[in-house]
């Protein structure tokens, strides 16, 4: 999990509770704990609300920038090009944050 793990965790946080603010944007990262992800609670997200995240879901936004109301995601947050079995890693170690 070292690659995925250290970049995500220069925007999202050493523990993916996001709020580290990004050098000349006003944009902060949300709290990507697999747990905030797929609760229906609504969490800090300055855009509309969306459905709560799966698996399938959170691999869409991650790969393709989409989020579950299939609204893009900020242009600020990267898209990954990874395979599917790093993607089932990163979503294992979402589950451990
Ligand atoms: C350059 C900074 C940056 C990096 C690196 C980054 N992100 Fe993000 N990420 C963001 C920002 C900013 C958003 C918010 C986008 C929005 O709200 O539209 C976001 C949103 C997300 C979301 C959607 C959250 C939601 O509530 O809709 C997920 C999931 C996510 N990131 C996962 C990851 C993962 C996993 C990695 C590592 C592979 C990663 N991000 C790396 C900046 C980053």
């Amino acid at each position: 999990m070292y690659v995925h793990g250290g970049s995500c965790v220069s925007c999202h946080g050493i523990s993916g509770k996001g709020g580290v603010p990004i050098m000349m944007s006003n944009v902060i990262p949300p709290d990507i704990t697999y747990e905030t992800l797929t609760s229906g609670d609504k969490h800090a997200d300055e855009h509309e609300e969306h459905p709560p995240y799966t698996d399938e879901t959170i691999k869409i936004a991650i790969r393709g920038g989409i989020d579950p109301a299939g609204e893009e995601v900020d242009y600020i947050m990267p898209k990954w090009d990874m395979s599917d079995s790093d993607l089932d890693d990163l979503i294992e170690y979402l589950k451990t944050l």
